[in-house]
Order: structure tokens, then sequence, then C-alpha cells
């Protein structure tokens, strides 16, 4: 496995690749929700590159971009073991240099749910992954339906910029009692740990309402919100039962729907999302 850290040695490292060429982009801090991404590129692809930047642009002012988990030497041997062929590890001069003034803006998909939460969130992350994917010029790119909204920017961004890439999307990794694995997990204390199993649980009451025959949109928010109003330690900052394509909120389900949120258990914000009509990972 080799590390490179600038562009000509990414590029260099990089025309010796043979194709097709996968790329697992990521903030470092890797789990095994990670090194599904990586599995499933190795899967389908003769090489795979995994990029390692925590994305200052990403981040908000009153975000934890300096508190955000770093472990390089970890991931390397996580990534040494799956037999990697290439971590890029750019610092932020190398992604961006001084005098730097290009952005990567998608419209409405990234206006509700994070986007009207963490204003600039969507504009840091297409301009990453968008000089991800000219640096390294994939063939395949692969991201977690944990984000989901991110998996639909992209995707839209991948079609609208024409790159000529593959966009694989693998389930979200659960542990057992449910949470969904993240970086930001590590910020819990043990009596959050437990109350963060609220999301998953607040997921599957709406989920069994909608197996129940259950279609109104509201009623599914009002008991994924009451689930976590009944946890002390959480408390909901939106749930969202929307259009899978266009992610806008729904009046009635009638074709299926992404059920997502965001709680703060404590003061970590968790993700998680659920999709109703279609098949999820468990
Ligand atoms: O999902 C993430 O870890 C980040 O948003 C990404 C895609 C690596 C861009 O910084």
């Amino acid at each position: 496995m080799k590390t490179v850290e600038t562009l000509n040695e990414l590029w260099q490292a990089r025309k010796d690749l043979p194709g097709p060429v996968g790329l697992v982009p990521t903030m470092g801090f890797l789990h095994d929700g990670h090194l599904m991404l990586v599995k499933e590129a190795k899967q389908s692809c003769a090489s795979v590159v995994v990029s390692i930047f925590v994305n200052p642009t990403q981040f908000g002012p009153s975000e934890d971009l300096d508190a955000y988990p770093r472990d390089l030497q970890r991931d390397l041997s996580h990534l040494e073991a799956l037999d990697v062929d290439l971590v890029w590890i750019p610092t932020s001069e190398v992604m961006y240099p001084a005098n730097y003034q290009t952005w990567v803006e998608v419209g409405d998909v990234t206006k509700p749910l994070e986007g009207s939460y963490r204003p600039g969130h969507f504009r840091g992350v297409t301009t990453v992954v968008s000089k991800l994917f000219n640096a390294v010029q994939p063939d395949v790119a692969v991201f977690g339906q944990k984000d989901a909204q991110q998996v639909a920017v992209i995707s839209q961004m991948t079609r609208d910029l024409s790159y000529p890439i593959e966009i694989k999307v693998v389930p979200i990794v659960r542990e057992g009692d449910g949470l969904a694995l993240s970086s930001r997990n590590t910020y819990l204390n043990q009596d959050q740990r437990k109350a963060a199993t609220v999301l998953y649980r607040a997921l599957r009451a709406a989920e069994k309402a909608y197996l129940s025959g259950e279609r109104s949109a509201e009623t599914i928010r009002q008991i994924m919100s009451e689930t976590i109003t009944d946890e002390p330690l959480a408390s909901a900052q939106y749930v969202s039962c929307a259009d899978l394509l266009t992610l806008t909120e729904l009046e009635t389900i009638t074709n299926g729907a992404l059920l997502s949120m965001a709680v703060y258990v404590g003061k970590t914000r968790l993700i998680d999302n659920w999709i109703l009509g279609k098949p999820n990972a468990d």
C-alpha cells in the first residue's frame, strides 16, 4: 500500500494503477462502515484509492472541526489489512492553496434537511468531492447511505458535471442495538451511548406504522418525534418523511419515502435514516 500527500505524488502513483479504479473518500477515523465501502470498491475495481482528509469547508463555524476524531496510524493499518492500493492524505494547503476561490454548488437537493441546518455544508462537500474526482479520476466512487442527502447531492453533481464515474452506495452499518456507525459516536459517554439508540427506535416505530398501513407523512413524523421526546437525553433537530428523489417533505406516502432525522444526544449531533417501501440493509 502506497501513501501520498501532494498532487504530483498522487498523479504519479495513479498512472501505475490498473483500472477500473475505485475511490473511497473519507475523513478518516475509520470504522466498519468505512471498511464496508472499501470492500465494495474492492469487489468491482482492480485498484482502490482511499482519501483521508478532514475537509474544513464542510464544517460550520460552530461545528466540531477541531474536535473531529483523528487516528491516522490506526486508519492506515485498517486499510493495509484490506489491501488498499493507494491512500491519499492531502493537507489543507494541497486542497485549498493560498488564494483558493473556486466552489462547486448544487441546487435544490442541497436545500432541505441537512442543508437547512448546516448552511454551506454541501458546498464544502461538493467542492472537495469534485476536487477528489478530478485528481484521482476514478471509474467508481463509493459512499455510505448513512449520509443519504450527501449521496443524493453527489449523484446530482456527478450527472450535472458529466463525470464518467459510477456512484455506488453501501447500506448503513449498525451496532447490534441499531445505532448507526459514525465517527461522532466516540463523543458519547455511557449513558448517552444507550440513549443514542433512540434514532433507530424512532425509525423502526415509524416503519412499523407504515407497514400497518399508515400513509400520512405527518403521522409518521409525529411517531418519530414522540419516540425521541420520550428519551430524556435526546432532542430532535428535525425529523423528516420526504420524497426519495427530491427530498421535499411529503403529505401522503404513495411511492416510498426517506425517513431521516438529526438528533442531539448531549452535545453530539447524530443523523440516521431509513427507506420506506424499498429494502434497507437490515
Ligand atoms: O462523508 C464524508 O466523510 C465526507 O463528507 C466526504 C465525502 C469524505 C467529503 O469530505
